[in-house]
């Protein structure tokens, strides 16, 4: 068996549903007994490209609770911001820090930082995937739940990077999704054809449709994203306007199960991808997701810092 020391987490798929389900497992732990010296004199870099929030202050947190250091770093104020190669910032944070977290606009950027450092480099987000998010998401299905069998998600909206991540990370745990995006906005059809294989060894269904209606009948989850994803500023009005069917409202939650829970990576924009009352709702289970960034990602450091 493969230990997770020493690995990087670029997306999701380099793990098997085994190692994931024992991330979930240390989670659940560490959610119980968040404090320990586990990763005592370890630091974790922290490359920032783009604004946030959660990761930022989950993965600083996270280190501290396990006796270790984060060092948060602005892209801009880093040489790399003045054209200093990732390859080189790569070699020289290796010698510093045990391990990488970089936030960006290309997943080429990530995989470079990966291919050139001798550390663990962990995707705190880029254009494609997601991971540490999608944990967290799976952390808090499995907690609203108690289990990933005979569960749907309904993902509505964007075919995104967290789309991207979920998909990838249900499909492992055996856990079905559907997926309603616009026609043009559906996720990465090579994503979607890997998941698929992945699900048909775990029992995990996988489906990605144009309509929102349809892929929220009978859902357990009913979970969206940003319209506009960091980067795609530009695209703004067009996108308002392309998606606002794809809006998750009372109208739309009624077709999924009574029991289901509404899902959302956060920033939320209430009254686009989502309506204030889903949000601020009942069923909504947010900021139980939002929390369980920080026990998920724990889980992941302390093993591939082990
Ligand atoms: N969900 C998420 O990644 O949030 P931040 O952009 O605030 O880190
Ligand atoms: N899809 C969003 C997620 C933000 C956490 C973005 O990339 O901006």
């Amino acid at each position: 068996k493969k230990s997770l020391s020493g690995r990087s987490a670029l997306s999701l798929l380099e793990f098997s549903s085994e190692e994931i389900f024992h991330l979930l497992d240390e989670a659940v732990k560490l959610k119980e007994n968040p404090y320990s010296q586990a990763l005592k004199g370890k630091t974790l870099a922290m490359i920032f490209e783009k604004s946030s929030t959660r990761t930022r202050i989950s993965f600083e947190v996270g280190m501290l609770q396990l006796g270790g250091h984060a060092i948060d770093l602005n892209a801009k104020e880093l040489q790399l911001g003045r054209g200093e190669t990732i390859a080189d910032t790569a070699k020289v944070l290796s010698a510093y820090v045990d391990a990488v977290m970089i936030r960006t606009t290309k997943h080429e950027r990530v995989k470079e930082l990966a291919e050139h450092a001798t550390i663990p480099v962990i995707n705190g987000l880029c254009d494609v995937f997601h991971p540490c998010q999608a944990l967290a998401d799976l952390l808090t299905i499995l907690e609203l739940k108690g289990t990933f069998e005979n569960i749907k998600v309904a993902y509505v909206g964007d075919g995104n990077n967290v789309a991207h991540s979920l998909m990838i990370g249900s499909a492992k745990v055996g856990l079905n999704v559907s997926i309603a995006s616009p026609l043009g906005f559906e996720p990465n059809q090579n994503l979607v054809e890997q998941a698929k294989k992945i699900g048909k060894e775990t029992g995990a269904e996988i489906v990605v449709m144009n309509d929102p209606l349809e892929a929220v009948k009978d859902a357990d989850i009913v979970y969206t994203d940003v319209w506009t994803s960091m980067g795609q500023e530009d695209e703004e009005e067009k996108r308002k306007e392309i998606f606002h069917p794809y809006q998750v409202n009372q109208r739309l939650m009624e077709k999924a199960k009574p029991t289901a829970h509404f899902l959302h990576c956060l920033p939320a924009h209430r009254g686009e991808e989502v309506t204030a009352d889903v949000m601020d709702g009942e069923q909504s289970a947010v900021f139980q997701q939002a929390e369980n960034r920080l026990h998920a990602q724990k889980a992941l450091l302390k093993e591939i810092l082990k």
